[in-house]
């Protein structure tokens, strides 16, 4: 099968998925920074943290791929908000749709599972831009926040780990 995890983490809970589910099921996991002969795979199982909708290092890293007709792609996102808001999971789909070619988008499987924060680790850009968010949404009225600006003003400015290793055991039937 011959298949490899790849990973984009900025601060460790995407790649704590990636090696839970490298250990249990026997696939190397390597970050989308290492990644060389990403062709000499025919599985490729990309999980990524949601940055502003983007999957950190997913369109460069699936960009790389060649030929893919042959090929199994599973992407994996791991956000904050909610992924079993159904609005939710539509947003995420149609970033992830806006990043990679149309032909792999409607071939790839793809997972959405909740990660975490701490804000005291967060770099200054990023405390600045979840500032920004968080002031934009915080006033605004119950019905007209979605998933996502709930799970931030939830969170905002704290630590918090949604991590649930359990939630693997889809992508695992899926491989
Ligand atoms: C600057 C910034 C932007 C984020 N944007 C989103 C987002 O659009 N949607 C979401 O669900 N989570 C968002 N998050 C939360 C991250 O996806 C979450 O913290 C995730 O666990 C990060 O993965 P990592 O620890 O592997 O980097 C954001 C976090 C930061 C710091």
């Amino acid at each position: 099968m011959n298949p490899i995890i790849i990973y984009g983490s900025c601060y460790g809970s995407t790649k704590q998925y990636a090696e839970v589910l490298s250990k249990r099921t026997n696939i190397e996991a390597i970050s989308f920074k290492n990644v060389k002969k990403i062709n000499a795979y025919n599985t490729i199982i990309y999980l990524g943290g949601v940055y502003a909708g983007g999957v950190l290092g997913m369109a460069k890293t699936i960009k790389k791929l060649k030929d893919f007709s042959n090929k199994k792609i599973i992407i994996v996102t791991v956000g904050l908000s909610d992924p079993t808001d159904e609005v939710n999971k539509n947003n995420i789909r149609n970033n992830i749709k806006n990043q990679i070619q149309k032909e792999i988008f409607e071939k790839a499987k793809i997972f959405h599972l909740r990660g975490g924060i701490d804000y005291s680790k967060l770099n200054f850009a990023h405390k600045t831009m979840m500032k920004l968010l968080y002031n934009s949404v915080k006033n605004l009225p119950e019905e007209k926040l979605t998933a996502e600006d709930r799970a931030m003003i939830e969170t905002y400015n704290k630590k918090i780990d949604f991590i649930d290793f359990s939630s693997l055991e889809q992508i695992i039937s899926e491989i």
